[in-house]
């Protein structure tokens, strides 16, 4: 019988895997998902796009491409971050076979077994999965509804040994739906400067703002002054083109932009060139600008539809919030509920969720859930918000 390392004995299925297959069953409504929706793909204008293309780089979207990236990508995104505000001085772009892959090799590149790093409470589950995979001791601080803790923070900093960084997602949370405060971001630098603690931004969602008069806070810390703070920003394409392209971004100070290239050429040495070519264009054409925006209209409408919904159906002690942006809304039930129990009698009803546990990487706190918007007509948010109601209503009365 093989004997497996510990890093891979310790890996377990997230209960989102587990779920997606209880989710693709035709009759069940799934607000379990973080996926795009399919019906929105730019099918046509991704078809259209490749035929635009030279022989030439048809030709080099088979072929293998350079670790760091093609360089055309590498320079139309580097424009693309640019309008976005982000300081490419000192910073290098690398593209990731997702930004799940920066993730892994942030991971790498810091992480020793035992090494404590710190995340928010609650905490995207791929990004958990990812600083444990590296044998990281993840200590979680507490989110409100401008962002993560401060006294909690500075705490953690002054007790027990130095985490290796911290880990964010300040722009339409995952799973937590909130878009960091501007005087939030500006505190969280000052706590982290001079502390020799690297901070990753994530912003995978940042693009799907509902409110252009968001701009202002949809601006990433690493593009405000951030001396003294040294900031790893990582994006995708995931949610502004489609998850299929497996294509993420990492911007970072040189020196962990070098580990990260060496770390990635190890490991699938290079991202496919394909997809590069079609997000090169995508962005070259203007396509994909007008593609976010025909989504971040559809994704509002999806939203407000179940607002409306939950305000109509809900129990008024559930508390949740407007999302301004992205993809989820997070429901808190009242202290000493199960959202389990809640979830097996959505599940019975004939609809799916995902309980808050799953992002919690103490892994103790029970009475919240995640439910996403982004995969559901306006009609099947209408049919299960109700279901989900009901199910609530036999757990906690
Ligand atoms: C917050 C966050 N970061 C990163 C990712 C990884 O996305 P991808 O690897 O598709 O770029 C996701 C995916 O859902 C996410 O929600």
């Amino acid at each position: 019988m093989a004997t497996f390392s510990r890093s891979a004995s310790a890996l377990r299925s997230s209960a989102i895997r587990d779920l997606m297959s209880l989710a693709s069953q035709p009759d069940i409504i799934s607000f379990a998902g973080g996926m795009p929706a399919n019906e929105l793909f730019p099918v046509e204008e991704v078809e259209e796009l490749f035929r635009g293309l030279s022989d030439r780089e048809k030709r080099s979207a088979f072929q293998y491409g350079p670790t760091q990236g093609l360089p055309s990508l590498l320079e139309s995104l580097a424009e693309r971050l640019r309008r976005k505000g982000l300081q490419m001085e000192g910073n290098r772009i690398l593209i990731t076979t997702g930004s799940q892959q920066a993730l892994n090799l942030l991971a790498r590149a810091f992480v020793d077994p035992g090494d404590r790093v710190l995340t928010e409470r609650p905490c995207f589950i791929g990004a958990i999965a990812a600083f444990r995979a590296a044998g990281a001791e993840v200590r979680s601080i507490p989110l409100d509804a401008e962002g993560i803790d401060i006294e909690t923070l500075e705490k953690a900093l002054g007790e027990g040994p130095k985490p290796k960084f911290l880990y964010v997602t300040p722009y339409f949370h995952n799973p937590a739906g909130i878009l960091y405060g501007e005087r939030r971001k500006r505190e969280l630098i000052d706590t982290l400067r001079g502390s020799g603690i690297p901070l990753i931004e994530d912003d995978a969602y940042g693009d799907l703002f509902f409110h252009p008069e968001d701009r202002d806070r949809l601006i990433p810390m690493q593009a405000l002054p951030h001396d003294g703070v040294e900031i790893c920003y990582t994006g995708s394409f995931s949610k502004i083109l489609g998850p299929g392209l497996r294509l993420g971004w990492l911007l970072a100070p040189e020196a962990i932009y070098g580990k990260c290239e060496l770390i990635k050429q190890s490991s699938d040495a290079c991202s496919p060139s394909f997809t590069q070519v079609l997000a090169d264009a995508a962005i070259r054409s203007g396509m994909m600008e007008g593609y976010v925006e025909r989504v971040q209209s559809e994704y509002r409408d999806r939203a407000r539809a179940m607002t409306d919904a939950l305000r109509r159906h809900l129990p008024d002690y559930v508390e949740w919030s407007e999302p301004r942006g992205g993809f989820y809304i997070w429901l808190t039930l009242p202290e000493g509920a199960d959202a389990a129990r809640v979830l097996e009698k959505a599940i019975e009803a004939g609809t799916v969720f995902v309980t808050g546990s799953t992002f919690d990487p103490e892994g103790v706190r029970r009475n919240t859930m995640r439910l996403s918007y982004c995969n559901n007509t306006p009609e099947e948010i209408e049919r299960g918000i109700p279901l989900i109601a009901e199910a609530i209503r036999e757990c906690c009365g």
